[in-house]
């Protein structure tokens, strides 16, 4: 294959997305971003044309929300070769009610869990249980729209305001109230081709807002990959306990499921059990585990689009760590237009990736916060702590007003 004659297209403007481009450009490919950021445009061409009027060999779908909304069956309905699920394989995220009922009929460990539509009956079932209490929205909610909480009262209150439409108005008109699981927490991506799947270098996210998972739950504060306790037999249960059983039910639905299925597991002296499925890269997780895939990325995504992982190989380098900085405000609301310095010589380090997510160019050309995170600091290293350390000490040299991140990402992981 002609690499630099190769256009991918990568839909999406976030971290996410530019790790994906950055590793693409590596290898030698033509990426198109669509409409992707400040940071991909230093290294990719950046188009705000709508993706089903570009033409290339290949197009990668980074967000949930395209997804749900079908842009991977329009696609294919025009003959073009996609990494990502359709909309009915997209709804394994898209509605956690259909998540739950996939992963019963193909027989996954997962929390017991039930469905109201109804406040009363919601809160009934709240009262007779024990805590801690979980209530989720069944609608895409960007991530916010878990509570977990030991206050019944708290429990209460959250379901009331879901069930009203007062918290997410559509999205979260139905809930999902499920038993707690104590555990480990590990991402667990899998990209599949329709029947095969590989589980990629495993994940650990840090969700919560403030050192020692305080605060508030996030998009994800930081990450490492690989998660060295997440072995080879935890890794073989995943694909023979989750992984494949729902492959072959989506199957025999008629879902040709193409792109990768992510896996949110607590792993607990029982083995793993699924607390979530996501039909994309997550972020920050792509941030780490993509740039240990350079060399086979590109093959990978082909291979899993074109339904042919069979003849796909991969290998993995060292490990990866990223800190995520966030704004002032972030989560509740962010603030905008804080100058970042430092950046120019950070990304000369060989090893050091900035990945942007909330930045924009102001009227002077500098690049300045427009979103929550901000910036994902990536390093390589051979291991773990070197990682860790040198993705540190790239951020000790990133500044702006209101900068917020975690100083403890790997610690007791
Ligand atoms: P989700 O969006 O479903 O991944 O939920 C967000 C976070 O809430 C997860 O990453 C877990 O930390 C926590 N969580 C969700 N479901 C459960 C559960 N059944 N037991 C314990 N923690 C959970
Ligand atoms: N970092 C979690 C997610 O992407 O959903």
């Amino acid at each position: 294959m002609n690499k630099s004659a190769t256009r991918i297209v990568v839909v999406g403007s976030g971290g996410r997305e530019h790790a994906i481009c950055d590793v693409l450009v590596r290898e030698g490919y033509r990426v198109i971003a669509a409409p992707g950021n400040v940071g991909i445009a230093k290294i990719a061409e950046c188009t705000d044309l709508d993706p089903r009027e570009i033409d290339a060999e290949l197009f990668v779908i980074g967000p949930e929300a395209p997804l749900v909304q079908g842009l991977a069956d329009e696609l294919r309905a025009k003959s073009k070769l996609v990494f990502g699920p359709g909309r009915s394989g997209a709804l394994l995220e898209g509605s956690k009610d259909f998540m739950k009922e996939v992963a019963a009929a193909a027989n996954v460990p997962t929390a017991k869990y039930a469905t109201f539509t109804e406040i009363e009956a919601a809160v009934d079932y709240l009262s007779k249980k024990d805590g801690p209490y979980i209530v989720k929205t069944d609608g895409l909610a960007a991530g916010k729209g878990v509570l977990v909480t030991s206050d019944l009262d708290a429990a209460i209150e959250d379901v009331r305001a879901k069930l009203s439409g007062a918290s997410f108005g559509d999205a979260g008109t139905k809930v999902i109230i499920e038993d707690f699981l104590s555990g480990r927490e590990v991402s667990v991506l899998a990209v599949v081709d329709g029947e095969r799947a590989i589980l990629l270098p495993a994940a650990a996210d840090h969700k919560r807002l403030e050192d020692g998972d305080l605060g508030p739950n996030t998009g994800g504060m930081g990450a490492f990959a690989p998660v060295e306790w997440f072995d080879e037999s935890l890794q073989r249960q995943t694909m023979d306990q989750i992984i494949s059983p729902v492959i072959a039910e989506l199957k025999m639905r008629g879902i040709d499921y193409r792109g990768v299925l992510y896996a949110g597991l607590m792993v607990n002296d029982d083995g793993p059990s699924l607390v979530e499925f996501n039909v994309r890269f997550g972020d920050p997780e792509a941030q780490v585990i993509i740039p240990l895939l350079e060399g086979n990325f590109g093959k990978i995504l082909f291979g899993a689009a074109d339904g042919n992982l069979g003849s796909v190989k991969m290998s993995i380098r060292g490990a990866g760590a990223v800190i995520v900085m966030s704004a002032y405000g972030y989560p509740s609301s962010p603030r905008k237009g804080d100058k970042i310095v430092g950046l120019s010589a950070v990304e000369e380090v060989p090893d050091i990736r900035i990945y942007h997510s909330g930045t924009s160019l102001d009227g002077e050309g500098n690049v300045v916060t427009s979103g929550g995170r901000v910036l994902g600091v990536t390093a390589i290293g051979d291991n773990k702590d070197e990682a860790i350390e040198r993705a540190y000490r790239a951020v000790s040299r990133i500044e702006f007003e209101g900068a917020h991140f975690r100083r403890d990402i790997g610690v007791g992981r």
